[in-house]
C-alpha cells in the first residue's frame, strides 16, 4: 500500500537522518526475521537504561582508540567529530540495555557508519542530503559505499576478521536508505544515529543543517523522530534529553 504524498510527509523525510524503521514491511528475508525476531515495539529493554545526560557516560572503552585515530580524517566533515563520538555513547549504553547484542559489533560500525561523508562531494551534502526526498538521493548511496570502504581500508590492519569487517559494511550499507533493520545491532545503531540529536550538542549542530531555531528543531524531534525509534530504551532516553533540552534551551519561551 502506498501512502498519498502530503506536505507533512515531504518535510518529514526532509528532516529525518535516517530512514524510518518500522514505515513499511519487511522487504528482505534477513529483515523479517528480525521483525520475527522481536515482534513487540518498541523492543523491550532487557537489561539496565541509563536516560541520565550522555555526557555523564562517555564512550569509555580504550580499544577503539587506534580506529578513531585511523579515521580521524573522516571525522572533519559533516561534523562527524562531535556526531559519532556522541552517537558511540549512545550506542554503548544501548548495548547495556540489549546485552544479546553483539557489541563491539554495535560500536565499531556506529564509530564508522558515517566516515564515508568524507569521501563524497561536500557541496553536494547540504543541498541534496538534506533536501527533497533524500532517500534517492544518489549521495546518501555514496556515502553508505564510502563507508564501507573506510571500513575495509582500516579494520583488517587493527586485526578484524574479515567475517567481522562484513558484518559492519552490511550495517553501514543502507544505514540511511534501507527502511528496515536487518537485525538488533542494526535496530542499535539506527537509534543511536537518531538519539545524540536529542541532547543539546546535537540539536545545536544539527538544527543548523536544517536551516531550524531550536525550538521549531526540538517540536520536530518530538512528532517525527521519537516514533521512528525502535527500542524501549532508546524511547526513554530520547524523551528524557529532550525534557531537559527544552528546559535548558528555554525553547517554550524562545519561538
Ligand atoms: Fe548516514
Ligand atoms: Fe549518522
Amino acid at each position: 500500500m502506498t501512502t498519498p504524498k502530503t506536505p507533512v510527509a515531504e518535510a518529514r523525510t526532509a528532516f529525518s537522518d535516517a530512514g524510518p524503521a518500522t514505515a513499511n514491511p519487511p522487504a528482505s528475508p534477513a529483515a523479517a526475521a528480525f521483525a520475527a525476531a522481536y515482534p513487540v515495539r518498541p523492543v523491550p529493554a532487557p537489561g539496565p537504561v541509563d536516560t541520565a545526560p550522555i555526557a555523564a557516560t562517555p564512550a569509555a572503552l580504550e580499544e577503539l582508540d587506534s580506529l578513531w585515530q585511523a579515521v580521524v580524517h573522516e571525522t572533519r566533515t559533516r561534523g562527524n567529530d562531535i556526531h559519532l563520538p556522541i552517537s558511540l555513547a549512545f550506542a554503548e549504553r544501548l548495548c547495556r540495555a540489549y546485552p544479546e547484542a553483539d557489541a563491539l559489533l554495535v560500536r565499531v560500525a556506529t564509530l564508522l557508519h558515517d566516515t564515508g561523508w568524507a569521501h563524497v562531494d561536500e557541496t553536494r551534502i547540504i543541498s541534496e542530503g538534506f533536501a527533497g526526498d533524500w532517500r534517492k538521493a544518489a549521495i546518501r548511496f555514496e556515502h553508505e559505499k564510502q563507508g564501507c570502504e573506510v571500513a575495509r581500508r582500516v579494520l583488517p590492519a587493527l586485526g578484524y576478521s574479515e567475517e567481522f569487517v562484513d558484518r559492519v559494511c552490511d550495517i553501514i550499507d543502507g544505514h540511511d536508505t534501507r527502511l528496515v533493520p536487518h537485525s538488533l545491532e542494526d535496530a542499535l545503531l539506527r537509534d543511536a544515529d537518531r538519539l545524540w540529536r536529542f541532547d543539546h550538542a546535537g540539536i545545536a549542530l544539527a538544527s543548523s543543517w536544517f536551516g531550524m531555531d531550536p525550538a521549531t528543531y526540538t517540536d520536530r524531534l518530538a512528532i517525527e523522530i521519537v516514533p521512528e525509534l525502535i527500542t524501549q530504551a532508546a524511547l526513554d532516553m530520547a524523551t528524557a534529553d529532550l525534557d531537559r533540552s527544552n528546559a535548558l534551551l528555554k525553547t517554550a519561551v524562545i519561538r
